[in-house]
């Protein structure tokens, strides 16, 4: 749709935005286009939800103490029988082709300093593999056990969809068959100042921000993919975030359990490291489920024990999901809460000069995706081993950085040598001697990998064990 300067201005007076075209007099032809696109552009049923999200504007949708009457949902207790029997449920799912694959990489990636899709970050400890990488090769792995296509949806931004295409046809979709994996992108969300009003990034450009990982349902719905998964006869949906190479994608058992359950939802939940750590919290609120943000949380609520002395929320989500699909079309219908955040917005100033604020300006807005817990009728909470299966790539260093998430995939690794009888050599402090690597196309886990060494292999130097391209 194109508008006419007039019908732009209308438009913004409708909303209050005119302030988006106070260069109008100072731009070219190209830029006045560029400008009126934009506002053509504008959700305006959405900019107003916006502007009730704002602290003092209008009265508040989101509840201002989120932890007001919220008890913590504890995991399920699970025997080794209920596992084992579920198990056996998952893999006949994914032996029929009903399971699919979403992974949200539309992310910035600010935390780690890193210039270009987090999925390209070389993390492989020898082969330096990307992130995409590792995730693909898990799922072509899965595929060729089951015998069955496992569709792989990722997400991208707008930052970051024409590179991550790129990278995975540069490498030849890491042996995926391309038609097995499909791309879609997020949408972007303006910011607001204080006041309501709509930020300019240039003269002839709005400010605009990815809209959180809840955007990947209106993505999914926008661009066709849910009828894509409906034709390709998918039921069930294993959902992650690109930065944890540690992963079980389409984990037989986690699926089992969920459609057991007969859940609409399900979490993956384990032990906080600490209570500080930046995990999100699974609650039980007014009858209802919920996740609660770690940035949500007081010091108090974070720290607070219970009479046996454990910590009240001491399970945090690792953003690992099973979703039934059906109730993931529904909640696309419906559509998820926003959530404002104060942050410091890159804007232009009364001259049209681009300026970076070094404190919080204005206001950006997400979705997340496990807002629709509240709809759900049944949620399913299970914890696992966070050594088996949660390392993530956050931070440049220190803690959830690409060292600590190498040193935790090659424990992994060595664990399973351990399993099979082989001896690992250790440093005198107890670490390990060599590197070691295992491509899920060699092995996904100890049992496998026990298959696959040659009788009598001893480990005495690194280890980069390759499976079929
Ligand atoms: C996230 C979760 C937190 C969880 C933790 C586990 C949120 C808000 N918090 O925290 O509950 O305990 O992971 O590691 O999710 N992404 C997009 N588009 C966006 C924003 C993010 O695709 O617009 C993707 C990122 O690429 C990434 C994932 O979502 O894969 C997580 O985003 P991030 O902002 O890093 O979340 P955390 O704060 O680490």
């Amino acid at each position: 749709m194109s508008l006419t300067y007039e019908e732009a201005r209308a438009r913004l007076a409708a909303c209050q935005q005119e302030q988006l075209l106070e260069f109008w007099s100072r731009l070219d032809a190209g830029s006045r286009q560029t400008l009126l696109e934009q506002i053509a552009a504008l959700d305006l049923a959405l900019l107003v939800k916006m502007k009730e999200s704002l602290p003092g504007l209008m009265p508040a949708s989101i509840p201002t103490n989120p932890m007001a009457e919220v008890t913590s949902v504890p995991p399920e207790s699970l025997s080794n029988e209920d596992r084992a029997a579920a198990r056996d449920l998952g893999e006949q799912a994914l032996r029929r082709g009903e399971v699919g694959v979403l992974l949200v990489a539309g992310g910035q990636g600010t935390r780690l300093g890193f210039e270009g899709p987090k999925g390209t970050f070389a993390l492989g400890p020898l082969s330096k593999a990307s992130l995409f990488a590792i995730h693909a090769r898990k799922i072509l792995a899965c595929r060729r056990t089951f015998g069955k296509p496992l569709p792989f949806y990722v997400m991208t931004s707008q930052a970051n969809d024409a590179e991550t295409r790129a990278f995975f046809d540069r490498n030849n979709f890491f042996g995926l068959p391309s038609s097995e994996v499909c791309f879609f992108a997020q949408g972007m969300y303006p910011a607001l100042w204080p006041d309501g009003r709509i930020v300019l990034e240039a003269p002839d450009r709005l400010f605009q921000a990815p809209d959180g990982h809840g955007g990947v349902l209106a993505a999914l719905q926008r661009t066709g993919m849910l009828d894509d998964m409906c034709r390709r006869g998918i039921k069930t949906l294993f959902y992650f975030q690109v930065d944890n190479p540690l992963v079980d994608i389409a984990d037989p058992e986690f699926i089992g359990l969920h459609l057991r359950a007969k859940a609409q939802m399900s979490l993956k939940v384990c032990a906080k490291r600490d209570p500080e750590e930046g995990m999100g919290v699974v609650v039980r609120r007014g009858g209802e489920y919920a996740m609660v943000e770690y940035t949500e949380l007081t010091r108090e609520q974070k720290h607070a024990r219970d009479a046996a002395g454990e910590l009240k929320f001491k399970y945090g989500s690792v953003a690992i999901h099973v979703f039934d699909l059906e109730f993931l079309a529904q909640e696309a219908r419906i559509g998820l809460p926003l959530h404002s955040a104060h942050k410091k917005v890159p804007f232009c100033d009364a001259q049209g000069c681009a300026q970076k604020p070094d404190r919080p300006n204005a206001y950006k807005f997400e979705k997340f995706i496990f807002d629709a817990l509240p709809d759900a009728r049944r949620v399913l909470v299970v914890d696992f081993d966070r050594t088996e299966e949660f390392s993530p790539v956050k931070n440049a260093s220190g803690p959830d950085s690409p060292d600590t998430a190498r040193a935790d995939m090659m424990s992994k690794w060595a664990r399973w040598m351990v399993a099979n009888g082989i001896r690992v050599p250790r440093t005198p402090d107890g670490g390990l001697q060599h590197r070691i690597e295992i491509d899920p196309c060699y092995a996904v886990n100890a049992v496998q990998l026990g298959l696959r060494l040659p009788p009598g292999f001893v480990w005495a130097g690194d280890l980069d064990l390759r499976g079929e391209p």
